[in-house]
Formats: structure tokens, C-alpha cells, sequence
């Protein structure tokens, strides 16, 4: 059986598009594509590849907590544990 095409992530103000698919959390897919993304645990708990969300949906498939309710309602991700449900528009990893 064919894998479901991958979506497509973007960081906002850059011109690439990486395909990041519904099975990989966007991280790796940021790194497969070549983009120097910060990270340090790779398991939603330290904070450091934290970005924002412009456009897209992700799911995240494991517990985290530096991330409250009201920072997922405000966009914030961590990729390390998100996985696109849809195109991807990150704002980037530093605010
Ligand atoms: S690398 Fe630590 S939360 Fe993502």
C-alpha cells in the first residue's frame, strides 16, 4: 500500500518546503529538509525547539509539559512531539 502524501511545512519568510509526513514528528522533518532547528530533549519536555504555529494543525501523540492550554491555544509547538495533521507554517523558534 502507498504512503499517504506527506504535507508540506514551511518557516514563514523563507521560501523552501519541506515534505513532513503525518507519521514523523515535525522536527525530524525540519531536519531531513536541512533546516537548523533547535532542539536538546526531542521528548516535549525542555522547551527549546519551541515555535509558533501561523498556519496548520499538529497532534501530539505523548505527554508534554511546558506547553499549558493556553500556550497551545496561542499556536505555540513543540516539534519534537508534534505531528502535521495538515500544511505547516511555522513562525520560527525564537520569541
Ligand atoms: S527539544 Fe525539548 S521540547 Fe522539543
Amino acid at each position: 500500500m502507498d504512503r499517504p502524501k506527506p504535507f508540506t511545512a514551511r518557516i514563514d519568510g523563507e521560501s523552501l518546503a519541506l515534505p513532513a509526513p503525518a507519521d514523523l514528528p515535525l522536527l525530524d522533518s525540519l531536519e531531513l529538509g536541512g533546516v537548523d532547528w533547535p532542539s536538546s530533549c526531542r521528548d516535549g519536555t525542555c522547551g527549546t525547539c519551541m515555535g509558533r504555529i501561523k498556519e496548520g494543525r499538529v497532534r501530539y501523540e505523548t505527554e508534554f509539559i511546558v506547553l499549558s492550554d493556553q500556550d497551545v491555544a496561542d499556536g505555540f509547538v513543540l516539534p519534537c512531539v508534534a505531528y502535521p495533521e495538515s500544511d505547516i507554517t511555522l513562525e520560527g523558534s525564537s520569541f
